[in-house]
């Protein structure tokens, strides 16, 4: 039998059911704050990336799905979101349009990693991007955003992790500061570390290697040489989430895994699934669309781990979502079995949700099934109930039943889930 590839994941109901949830959510909070919806490709050319995310890190090192198309151009399957709305906001002159714009995103990014939980091949991520904005103001209302999905998923345990990752010119003098920093402990650092070490040592921070750890442990932050303006405009950012009530942490070893961040960086973590796994990264970048050879137009956005964010949903919020909310109809012979096909049309057209018996079971097989899928409540209908216009609707957690006429029966349903 043929086998989905390793790291994907087949999403089955009911926990189908949460990514509708998460998803409706997002759409609903990210609309509210005047953002709108973006579909980029699924494949990009390969440079995007490079140029983007950064040579030297880890995606683009050694986690991207590229492949040459039929005629050798080099493709790639987007590892993440934020580079492919930059290219499409340039090549359809976004910037046009009065900015800053809200864009936010939904679905499915592809890395090449180190299968474990909460990691995969294929994930899905939810994002927002704010386009053309470069006060503190913009990165506060970011976070805030954010904050809004968690709580409308009613999560209340998160944390967001941050750092200020300085501008471009503080990049140099913080690189020379943390490699003479790290020079005097080489031997313990793993061999990516080492390589790292030359090429890029921001990265070295971001190893999870425990003997790595321990030697950045009490490494100097960037901070200590960050620009003044840059300083400012985190601690601005700081203030204003503060006010908020927003639960912030001071991470100076925070650096992101990506090289376009410039200033605010910040993570989520869930303390269910660990200090390891972060449920959104996210941060400023303002200087990747004019890298991409647009215009300087700045950005700050974040991306939420969909398959991990739905791994440590609140139970109570997740059973409240799967739990069967529906009418099971149970038609008891040949006549009721056409009627019982036109109520479920005229009850899906008063947005009632049903589900028809249409395995012919019995009465009591059915009434079985029933109990097993948790439905409330039940339509039993026979010839001598349609005879009379009525159907007996059975609540089958109160453990009552009652005649109800057929054209009453959308309002009960609504008495019923709007109390
Ligand atoms: P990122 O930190 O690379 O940032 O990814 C964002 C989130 O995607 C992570 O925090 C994690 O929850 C989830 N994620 C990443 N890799 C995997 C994986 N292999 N399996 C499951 N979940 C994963 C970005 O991608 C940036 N584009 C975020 C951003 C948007 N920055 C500014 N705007």
């Amino acid at each position: 039998m043929i086998q989905k590839p390793r790291g994907t994941r087949d999403i089955l109901p009911p926990e189908s059911r949460l990514f509708q949830a998460v998803e409706a959510a997002a759409h609903r909070v990210f609309q509210a704050l005047g953002a709108e919806e973006i579909r980029t490709p699924l494949f990009e050319h390969t440079e995007l990336f490079v140029r983007s995310v950064g040579e030297t890190t880890d995606i683009v090192h050694k986690e991207m799905y590229t492949f040459a198309d039929r005629k050798g151009r080099s493709l790639t399957l987007r590892p993440e979101g934020t580079a492919g709305v930059a290219r499409a906001f340039l090549e359809n002159r976004l910037d046009q349009r009065p900015l800053p714009q809200r864009l936010y995103y939904i679905g499915p990014m592809f890395r090449y990693e180190r299968m474990q939980r909460g990691r995969y091949r294929e994930f899905r991520q939810i994002g927002l991007e704010i386009i053309g904005a470069s006060t503190p103001l913009a990165d506060a209302e970011c976070i805030m955003a954010l904050w809004e999905f968690f709580a409308a998923l009613e999560f209340d345990n998160f944390t967001v992790h941050m750092n200020n990752l300085g501008d471009p010119e503080d990049r140099p003098k913080y690189a020379q500061l943390l490699r003479s920093y790290l020079m005097g402990s080489k031997d313990q650092l793993c061999s990516d570390c080492q390589r790292r070490l030359q090429e890029n040592p921001l990265r070295v921070l971001d190893c999870k290697v425990p003997t790595c750890k321990e030697v950045t442990a009490a490494a100097p932050g960037m901070d200590t040489v960050a620009s003044q303006a840059s300083r400012a405009h985190v601690e601005e950012v700081v203030s204003l989430l503060t006010s908020l009530g927003i639960p912030l942490k001071w991470n100076p070893r925070l650096v992101r895994g990506l090289d376009y961040y410039v200033r605010t960086v910040f993570e989520v973590v869930s303390p269910e699934l660990g200090e390891n796994t972060v449920v959104c990264g996210g941060g400023r970048y303002d200087r990747l669309l004019s890298d991409l050879g647009g215009p300087e137009i700045p950005g700050v956005g974040f991306a939420v781990g969909e398959d991990r964010l739905i791994d440590s949903l609140p139970p109570a919020f997740a059973a409240k979502v799967t739990t069967e909310v529906r009418l099971y109809l149970i038609p008891l012979g040949n006549e009721p079995a056409l009627f019982g096909l036109q109520l479920a049309r005229d009850l899906i057209r008063q947005g009632v949700p049903v589900e028809l018996e249409v395995g012919g079971r019995s009465l009591k097989a059915a009434l079985k099934r029933a109990d097993k899928r948790g439905f409330a409540k039940v339509v039993i209908f026979g010839e001598s109930e349609l005879a009379r216009g009525v159907v007996l609707v059975k609540d089958l957690r109160r453990g009552t039943q009652q005649e109800v006429p057929v054209a009453e029966l959308a309002k009960d349903w609504q008495r019923e889930v709007e109390p």
